[in-house]
């Protein structure tokens, strides 16, 4: 793997260490209340950045646009930023968590829109 590939892959690992471990924890604790947190480090940290790697892998001139750039940082700092929120919100903080919780999600949502414009040409070709 290459270039923006192996670094959707990449931090699609990490969220995968980071949501299984608060999987665990909130088994061993018999505490759920971050179950929103971890459900969504995992689905789209995990499942869906590591989607996004295999795609700029199976077709790497995908890649090398400005847009897939783009789409990168944004997923990047978005789900950052919605993570945040979550944590916040599920540890009793929800008018501090909220604002990151909604920048967020927007930004992940944006950058899904960016992914959908860049690969369309890919999924339609011959
Ligand atoms: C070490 C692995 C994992 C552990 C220990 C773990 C643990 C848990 C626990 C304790 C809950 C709360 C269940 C409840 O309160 O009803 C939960 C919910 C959830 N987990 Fe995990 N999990 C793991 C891996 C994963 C993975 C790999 C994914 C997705 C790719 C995932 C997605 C979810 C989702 C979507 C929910 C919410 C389910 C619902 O809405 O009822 N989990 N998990
Ligand atoms: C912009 C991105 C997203 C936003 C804003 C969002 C928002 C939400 C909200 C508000 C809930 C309800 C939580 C609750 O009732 O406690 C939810 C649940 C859920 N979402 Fe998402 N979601 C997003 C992306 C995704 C993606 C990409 C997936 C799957 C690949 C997914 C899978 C789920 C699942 C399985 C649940 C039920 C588990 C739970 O209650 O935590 N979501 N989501």
């Amino acid at each position: 793997m290459k270039g923006l590939a192996s670094r959707f892959f990449a931090s699609a690992l990490i969220y995968a260490v980071l949501g299984m471990s608060l999987g665990v924890i909130m088994g061993m604790t018999h505490d759920h209340t971050q179950m929103p947190t971890h459900a969504h480090i995992l689905v789209i940290g995990w499942v869906s950045f590591a989607l996004f790697g295999f795609f700029y892998h199976l077709f790497p001139a995908a890649a090398l646009t400005r847009i897939a750039t783009a789409q990168f940082w944004l997923a990047e700092v978005s789900l950052l930023t919605m993570v945040a929120g979550l944590l916040l919100i599920f540890s009793g903080r929800p008018e501090l968590g909220e604002p990151f919780a909604g920048v967020g999600s927007i930004g992940v949502l944006l950058s899904t829109i960016l992914f959908a414009i860049n690969a369309w040409p890919t999924v339609r070709s011959s």
